[in-house]
């Protein structure tokens, strides 16, 4: 089956008509995920006089794919060595941990073991060769450096059967990431909450977005009649709860975290042939009860960048991991979703950017592949044992045959979606960026405060340098 992205848009049914602003914002974050409140948290920090404000349109905040992940704070083994993806994991890696202590927000290093059978031995270790060359990310503390960014060694096989006495005796070697964790997600994000509102940010919930539209300002305020605010900047369309009507804001910076909606916001601005499409690959957890696990004490990866399913950019294959109960379980898998054919008619989109709510479900039928790739590892696990448990999206820019796959932050200005007789008066202003974040897939929750670093420190900290 071929998989078609989706090159859905915001506001692509034309319901909303453009508005003009009556009050404005200096920072806007769109999307209450584990990303958007990280960014909206350093804001609150960074820029302590400035009004913050992030908008989230379910009641309350992480209820899409950051309340639906393995919740595992990543050592950093896998991404390609100059990639966003390996520098933000590592970075992020050591500040969650930080995070985490200062913050009494639940957490374990339990460490994980990415295991071998004989023809997977080559894997592990050039994965293990790879993560000792890797440099410290940029922030790092200059303290650290003569420490591998990556702790990690390779284990034989009576360390690895002494250490998980579980594992299949076709297992023979494993890799072991000691800096590999798990992390209570929930609390964490109820932490970020908690300090953006203490440091004077607003979280307002239940508000959607549904129209952006670039704002130049006019360059000789005085001399405007109109009310108009006379500011760069993005008008943006909220509605809140079951509102008929929306209301208009502006924003003189904003950042999208939407998520799996993220490029919808671009799109709309974007001419219909340059649209980025939006792919969904969805990851289905089945709960563990039963026998072959009970002295289980790592967090146990297979070996996805062999064999028959070379996969490892899209997932890292049916792991399993625990979470701070204790309790056992296995996935995420991977299934690609396709998207409703879009359709166009009288310039009129109708398309169900959202179609992927009613994929929500781990059902049985995943089960039966499921136990076939986890008796690779683990011999003593028995098919009844296995229950649905809950699925996440991933956010995909490419699909099923795109390869890596980076993390994409994004800066647009007002000023390159004014009429062109309009820039060529201002001289293509850069004030005003609007920041988008797309494709944060795994390990995102990980990266979080890392990718909050990079968009308040290293972008948005720079714009205000410039004016
Ligand atoms: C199966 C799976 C397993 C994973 N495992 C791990 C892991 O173990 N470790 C790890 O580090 N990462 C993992 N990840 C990745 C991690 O979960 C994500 O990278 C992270 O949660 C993304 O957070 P986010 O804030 O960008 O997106 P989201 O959590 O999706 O947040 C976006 C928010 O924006 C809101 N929104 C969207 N449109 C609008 C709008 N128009 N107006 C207002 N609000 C809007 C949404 O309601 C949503 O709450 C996993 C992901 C998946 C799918
Ligand atoms: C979050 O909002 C979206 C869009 O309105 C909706 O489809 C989804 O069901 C909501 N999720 C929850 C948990 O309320
Ligand atoms: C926000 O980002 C998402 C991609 O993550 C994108 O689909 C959407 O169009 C963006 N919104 C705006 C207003 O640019």
């Amino acid at each position: 089956m071929k998989i078609r992205g989706l090159k859905a848009a915001l506001n692509g049914d034309k319901r909303y008509p453009a508005k003009i602003p009556t009050s404005a914002v200096d920072y806007l974050v769109v999307g209450g995920g584990v990303v958007g409140l990280a960014i909206a948290r350093r804001l609150t920090q960074k820029f302590p006089e400035k009004s913050i404000f992030l908008v989230e349109r379910n009641a309350s905040a992480g209820q899409e794919t950051s309340s639906r992940n393995s919740e595992v704070i990543h050592g950093g083994l896998y991404y390609p060595p100059n990639s966003l993806k390996m520098r933000l994991c590592l970075r992020g890696r050591e500040l969650m941990y930080q995070y985490c202590k200062e913050n009494s927000v639940p957490h374990r290093r339990v460490g994980k073991l990415v295991v071998a059978q004989q023809h997977q031995v080559p894997y592990i270790e050039t994965l293990y060769h790879k993560t000792q060359q890797l440099p410290w990310p940029p922030h790092s503390d200059p303290a650290r450096v003569h420490e591998p960014v990556v702790p990690a060694r390779l284990v034989e096989r009576d360390e690895v059967h002494a250490l998980e006495p579980d594992l299949s005796s076709k297992i023979v070697a494993a890799l072991l990431s000691t800096e590999t964790g798990i992390v209570d997600s929930h609390s964490l994000m109820e932490s970020f909450e908690r300090e953006i509102t203490e440091a004077g940010g607003e979280l307002v919930y239940s508000t959607r977005v549904v129209r952006v539209d670039p704002h130049a300002g006019s360059s000789q305020a005085a001399d405007h009649a109109s009310e108009e605010i006379a500011e760069d900047g993005w008008v943006v369309q909220t509605v809140t709860g079951d509102a008929e009507e929306s209301d208009a804001l502006l924003a003189r910076n904003l950042i999208n975290a939407s998520g799996l909606a993220g490029p919808m916001i671009l799109n709309a601005l974007l001419p219909r042939d340059e649209r980025i499409p939006m792919y969904y690959a969805k990851g289905s957890y089945a709960s563990y009860r039963g026998p072959g696990v009970s002295r289980v004490s790592h967090l146990i990866y297979p070996s996805v960048g062999s064999g028959r399913t070379l996969h490892g950019f899209q997932s890292l294959g049916t792991h399993l991991t625990l979470d701070l109960d204790g309790n056992i379980r296995f996935g995420p898998d991977i299934d690609w979703l396709n998207p409703p054919p879009m359709e166009v008619r009288d310039d009129v989109e109708v398309a169900n950017p959202d179609f992927w709510a009613k994929h929500l479900v781990a059902d049985e039928s995943r089960l039966p592949q499921m136990y076939e790739a986890i008796s690779e590892y683990l011999e003593g696990i028995q098919l009844e044992g296995l229950q649905p448990d809950y699925c996440g999206i991933r956010p995909k820019l490419v699909g099923p045959e795109g390869g890596f796959q980076d993390f994409v932050f994004r800066t647009d200005y007002p000023d390159s979606f004014v009429s062109s007789a309009k820039r060529a008066v201002r001289s293509g202003r850069e004030t005003s960026p609007m920041i988008t974040v797309m494709g944060i897939e795994s390990p995102g929750l990980t990266s979080s405060l890392a990718i909050a670093e990079l968009v308040v420190d290293d972008m948005l900290d720079k714009e205000e340098d410039r004016k």
